[in-house]
């Protein structure tokens, strides 16, 4: 994007009111008047600088702590309406990606822009199977781990040691090498997250199947015992494969801006991956579906919902799965979740919170609270629910999240490396800390 120069009308009448794509500010300090172009419906916080109250003036700043209406980059991947509840992959909505496609071609959608043609896809499947098996150190790595270390923990440490291991990966703006990588990843973080999860129950690792389909044999490594050939579950198998459909993207939440802002540095992917994998790791991201189990165990039993509602009507509790900051309405993918819940509880008996959490979400879809605030069942709701069915720990939730999450990732870190007009990622600030002050030896510093 090239923007046009910003204008400055000095102490004049700003033009008589046409349409034109243009800001027009008046700097009250001054009197001084700017006209900045708008383009895509923004302004570019740059052209604020101009505006200063004398030569030795820094310029206007925006201060946007949370970066709440900061865009930081031009993005082809993810498009979202939060007020309509629409989630798009590259145009193709969620709802159709999820009924008709896999995680493997979603993931080849989000990253090369388009699908794939049989022969593309095929020659995908191929690279990502091919690409499952982890270097037998990293096998001794895991082993150093405490019996009850977080797999999530063990995640974060495992893929950014895989930086060491592909010394080729800090070759980042050669295509050849950022697709080996993208293979790697994509093919590896299965691995290593069941590697992490047997590790945690104390049991062998289990090698991956190339026989088996990306979610098939995530299932095998993951619940494997003495069966020569696993065989996975087909209802449950495509559950997790929406799951992941699901999980892929989601523009630019908090671990796709720790991608952007720690690859802007150009440190190799597996060392940035790891970066995004820790910001997932948080409560306020990755492990809502935790928090929502827990609530669910907390109310214990339908009649004690309308309780729980009044109490966080009076603004003593929240009720965990509701509300988003970008979804004012049904988050698309909580319609697609409550669909596979019945679907997976079918195979592996009803979640017994199901019925607390139906009447949590009848009661808050017709209760005035919720309405008015517009508070609706987000992606997490059921997911915790669905996992624990598969016989997940909650320790595994995020985990779970972090796989499907690296495409979106390598394709948010792709693209803004190809951006020419990105660079390492610096905010400003806003010093309101002391002014110089002259060092004070320690003997004469009082108590
Ligand atoms: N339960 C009760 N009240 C709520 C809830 C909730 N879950 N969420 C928001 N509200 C209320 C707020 O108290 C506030 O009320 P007020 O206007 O009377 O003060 C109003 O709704 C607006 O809420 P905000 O906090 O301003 O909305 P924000 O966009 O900042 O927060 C968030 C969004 C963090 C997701 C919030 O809705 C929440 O905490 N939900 C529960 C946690 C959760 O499910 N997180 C998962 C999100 S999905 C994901 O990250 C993958």
């Amino acid at each position: 994007m090239n923007p046009s120069k910003p204008t400055t009308v000095e102490n004049s009448a700003v033009a008589s009111h046409t349409t034109r794509e243009s800001l027009t500010v008046t700097d009250n300090r001054t009197g001084r008047q700017y006209e900045l172009p708008i383009k895509h419906g923004t302004i570019r916080a740059m052209d604020l600088r101009q505006i200063r109250v004398d030569e030795g003036d820094f310029g206007l700043m925006s201060y946007d702590p949370a970066f709440t209406n900061t865009a930081s980059c031009i993005s082809r991947i993810t498009f979202i309406d939060g007020e309509k509840g629409i989630l798009r992959y590259r145009g193709y909505p969620i709802e159709e990606l999820a009924e008709k496609s896999t995680f493997l071609e979603t993931a080849y959608l989000i990253l090369y822009g388009e699908l794939p043609t049989r022969a593309q896809l095929d020659d995908w499947t191929f690279h990502i199977t091919h690409h499952t098996f982890i270097h037998e150190s990293i096998k001794k790595f895991l082993d150093g781990f405490h019996y009850d270390a977080h797999p999530m923990g063990m995640l974060v440490s495992t893929v950014a040691a895989l930086s060491t291991f592909y010394p080729d990966a800090k070759d980042i703006f050669n295509e050849e090498s950022r697709r080996k990588q993208t293979r790697r990843l994509i093919g590896k973080m299965p691995t290593l997250a069941a590697f992490a999860y047997r590790h945690s129950l104390g049991m062998p690792f289990v090698y991956p199947d190339n026989d088996l389909s990306y979610p098939g044999n995530f299932l095998n490594m993951l619940f494997r015992t003495t069966e020569l050939k696993y065989k996975p579950n087909a209802a449950l198998e495509r559950a997790l494969d929406v799951l992941f459909i699901l999980h892929a993207d989601h523009e630019q939440n908090c671990s796709a801006n720790a991608m952007r802002n720690v690859g802007s540095s150009h440190v190799d992917p597996y060392s940035a991956i790891a970066a995004a994998t820790a910001a997932l790791y948080g409560p306020l991201h990755g492990g809502a579906n935790e928090a929502v189990l827990r609530m669910l165990m907390e109310i214990g039993s339908v009649n004690k919902v309308p309780e729980y509602i009044k109490r966080v009507k009076a603004g003593e509790k929240k009720l965990m799965g509701f509300g988003h900051r970008i979804y004012k309405n049904y988050d698309p993918r909580a319609k697609i979740i409550k669909r596979i819940a019945y679907e997976v509880f079918d195979v592996m008996g009803r979640n017994p919170l199901l019925d607390i959490a139906l009447e949590c979400e009848r009661i808050a879809l017709e209760d005035e609270y919720f309405v008015t605030r517009r508070l609706y069942p987000n992606v997490d709701f059921y997911t915790g629910m669905i996992y624990q069915a598969m016989g997940f720990p909650v320790t595994m939730f995020p985990v779970l999240f972090a796989i499907p999450r690296t495409a979106g990732w390598i394709a948010q870190w792709e693209e803004m490396l190809l951006d020419p007009e990105q660079k390492i990622a610096r905010p400003r600030q806003v010093y309101l800390g002391h002014d110089q002050r002259s060092y004070i030896p320690v003997e004469h510093r009082g108590e």
